[in-house]
């Protein structure tokens, strides 16, 4: 052993007696064995963990130059708005790290909802995985909050406007509902006092419960181990030393195979980032270009393209119910349609996980389940019409009926036999 060798050793050992280092590296890479068919749709959970990274360094980097302040410079200007500006125009590389953030927030909701609907296609959320799936919801209700805490601090009119269209929309719960509205706004309309709180529930609060609950689903995740393309379990087939036989060390095989994924990635990324960081205003719209402006109501206001399927939901609901307004039904109905998805590990009864030994019928209502979910996403970026609303109720009524009828179908469904060990398919 060399004399260099020899004091990493030293200082290894010297770390281990007092932190569990070199075993949180056995347990969790290197010893920790995943299935060996993991196939492109398992690329999604390191991305969501990459993006989560880069905006966490990009958003420490804006808060270095942003000013969450409603009131207006000597120009006339929204404080807030101008420091975006400066942070686009004179920060060296501001432009950059912005669109870098403002891009990492739409890539976030394309990694999870891709993440999501692997656990779909893979029964991922079945009995061991509750737990994961259940903190995964979670995640994905404060990551929607993270967003639209977000998408308020540029103080732009779209900023502006959907917050008072998102704020409104809890005056409208009987009895509470105005002085909820009241409490959450801080003011009597979304001002200074709602851009300071939603700075702080952005930059700090929900990042962090947010950060606690990535660990929690990782930990849960490790407790029970991964599920797989075939939906089995490959702790039943263990050798002689108890490793799963269909089971590959985590480190190399998978951080060599998402490296490849993450440099796909990077690369959309960036073309994205270079070319065409407003995507069309999809990831960054046309009236957030201009300053809040309370008096001047943008004539189209639609949320950013991650939400838009729910926002679909809420419209179109359009009966008012009990004497209470069809505004409330909708939030009621957009809640529903986000929390539903949380109970899928007790609404499954099929034999199988996965979608490769389910019978017709799963595969007839996800199918269905899916093109109402982007058919919700593509209505909620227009504008409302009569005919838009009715398909708009006809795709709400699927996307519910896959949900709350899955005890049915999936206990009637044909499926076909798993195998006993893992496919290389
Ligand atoms: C910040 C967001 C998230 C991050 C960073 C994240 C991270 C991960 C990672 C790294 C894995 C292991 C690799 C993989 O299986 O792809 C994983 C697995 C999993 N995640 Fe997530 N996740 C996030 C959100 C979600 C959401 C919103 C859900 C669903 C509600 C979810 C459900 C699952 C499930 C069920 C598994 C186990 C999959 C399997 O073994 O087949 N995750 N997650």
């Amino acid at each position: 052993m060399s004399k260099m060798t020899a004091v990493l050793q030293g200082t290894l050992n010297w770390v281990d007696e007092r932190f569990p280092l070199t075993s949180f590296w056995k347990d969790h890479l290197v010893g920790y064995y995943a299935p060996k068919n993991f196939n492109f749709w398992y690329l999604f959970g390191s991305l969501a963990m990459l993006v989560l990274g880069i905006q966490f360094v990009t958003g420490i980097l804006l808060t270095m130059h942003f000013k969450p302040d409603a009131s207006l410079n000597a120009s006339g200007v929204p404080v807030s708005f101008a420091s975006v500006e400066y942070i686009m125009r004179d920060v060296p590389w501001g432009w950059l790290i912005r669109y870098m953030h403002s891009t990492g927030a739409s890539f976030f909701f394309a990694a999870v909802y891709l993440h999501i609907f692997r656990g779909m296609l893979y029964g991922s959320y079945r009995k061991p995985r509750e737990l994961i799936w259940v903190f995964g919801m979670l995640i994905f209700f404060l990551l929607m909050a993270e967003a639209f805490f977000g998408y308020l601090l540029p103080w732009g009119q779209m900023s502006f406007w959907g917050a008072q269209v998102i704020v409104n929309l809890f005056s409208t719960i009987p009895l509470i509902g105005e002085d909820l509205s009241l409490w959450l706004r801080g003011d009597y309309v979304v001002g200074d006092a709602t851009l300071n709180r939603f700075f702080a529930f952005h930059v700090i609060a929900v990042p962090l419960v947010l950060l606690g609950l990535v660990v929690a689903h990782l930990i849960a995740l490790h407790q029970v181990g991964s599920n797989n393309p075939d939906g089995i379990e490959i702790k039943k087939n263990k050798d002689a030393n108890g490793i799963p036989l269909d089971g590959i060390p985590f480190h190399p095989y998978y951080t060599v195979k998402d490296i490849v994924g993450v440099v796909v990635f990077l690369m959309v990324f960036s073309v994205i980032i270079f070319f065409m960081p407003e995507f069309g205003g999809y990831f960054l719209e046309y009236n957030n270009f201009f300053p809040a402006d309370p008096m001047v109501t943008p004539a189209h206001i639609a949320p950013v393209w991650y939400f838009t399927p729910y926002y679909s939901i809420l419209r179109a609901v359009t009966y008012p119910l009990f004497g209470i307004d069809a505004k409330f039904w909708g939030v009621m109905a957009m809640g529903a349609a986000t929390m539903v998805i949380a109970l899928l590990p007790w609404l499954d009864r099929s034999p199988v996980k996965s979608i490769r030994y389910r019978g017709p019928l799963y595969k007839g209502f996800l199918a269905a389940f899916i093109a109402s979910f982007l058919i919700l996403g593509y209505l909620g970026t227009m504008g409302q019409t009569p005919v838009r609303t009715i398909v708009a109720q006809i795709c709400s009524m699927i996307y519910f009926a896959f949900f709350l009828l899955m005890p049915i179908y999936s206990s009637l469904d044909k499926c076909q036999p798993e195998p006993d060990r893992v496919t290389s398919k």
